[in-house]
């Protein structure tokens, strides 16, 4: 009679196969997988970033497609050049900085609240509507991985809670969701920066603390105790980010169980010492991988 973990060795031969499948601990990856499969969906928790992690980096012409933030880059340039290019002034500015390699992450915080907060408050001051957001939204360039809307139904399907952990817009994300998939999903968990709306729903203020990138960890889910204890029985974590901020979305875990780190590389395969770093801290790095598959197989192993 065939075991569940039997699918183990074949999920590994089909990873190991693949060209832009990086995995440089198999062994530590199968084992995590095993333990796993043996748990099961009722043990199993799926923490993902959004922003190019669930969505598209590149369109097949190869052109960026928008981060959560990015809808308001472009809507607003539409609708109102010069605040639009405030936007797109800021981007400028402080995207390369993110991505910084000779900067350390002490070094970038800073400039990153600079950015978030000064996004923030362009977008409060200006008192946007909920409406138009949610318009904002349906005009955008954000693009669904191949497979996510599938693999986001596939998990409530089997009760596994997702907890999409994002330094982008909740809110965008939530109105990207119903538009895709006509409603949020029950099992979907959000930790991320919320715009809050007076009672005219005009945009008001945005949720704290700030989360951006190099703060997705234990300084910013203090107030996600109470969800983190709901979900205690879930000790296997399968853990989905594109960025080296993302690591450590699962500190708000409450037990000694592994995390399945899937990364997705984005950069430059010129730049080997960005993609060596992330096969340090992955356990398995997709390289410009736009589609769902492996976290699919993945899910489609445990259940
Ligand atoms: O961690 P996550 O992928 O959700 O982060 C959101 C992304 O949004 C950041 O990597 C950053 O490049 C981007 N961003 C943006 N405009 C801003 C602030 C952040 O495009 N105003």
């Amino acid at each position: 009679q065939l075991k569940k973990t039997d699918a183990v060795p074949l999920l590994m031969s089909w990873l190991l196969g693949q060209e832009s499948i990086v995995c440089s601990d198999p062994t530590t990856v199968a084992a995590k997988l095993r333990k796993m499969v043996v748990g099961g969906a009722g043990k199993t928790v799926v923490i993902s970033d959004f922003d190019y992690t669930l969505s598209r980096f590149a369109n097949e012409s190869g052109e960026r497609l928008s981060t959560t933030h990015g809808v308001f880059d472009d809507n607003v340039m539409r609708l109102k050049p010069e605040l639009g290019q405030k936007f797109v002034d800021l981007k400028n500015k402080y995207y390369p900085i993110e991505f910084c390699p000779k900067l350390t992450m002490e070094e970038k915080i800073p400039h990153m609240e600079k950015w978030w907060g000064t996004s923030h408050s362009l977008i409060v001051n200006e008192k946007f509507s909920k409406h138009t957001i949610q318009d904002f939204v349906r005009q955008s360039r954000i693009v669904f991985k191949d497979g996510a809307e599938d693999f986001i139904q596939s998990l409530d399907a089997h009760n596994i809670p997702l907890v999409i952990f994002s330094a982008g817009i909740g809110n965008i994300i939530e109105y990207f969701l119903e538009q895709k998939l006509g409603a949020i999903p029950r099992n979907t968990h959000f930790i991320s920066n919320m715009i809050l709306f007076d009672e005219d729903e005009k945009a008001c203020a945005f949720s704290e603390p700030l989360i951006h990138t190099f703060c997705k960890n234990s300084s910013v889910i203090q107030k996600e105790a109470p969800f983190f204890h709901e979900i205690n029985g879930r000790v296997n974590v399968i853990l989905l980010g594109d960025s080296m901020g993302d690591i450590h979305m699962d500190v708000g875990v409450e037990r000694d169980g592994p995390t399945l780190k899937v990364g997705y590389y984005n950069g430059s395969l010129d730049d080997t010492a960005a993609l060596q770093h992330y096969e340090e801290v992955y356990d398995i790095v997709l390289i410009h991988d736009p589609t769902l598959n492996v976290a699919q197989k993945i899910v489609d192993v445990i259940n």
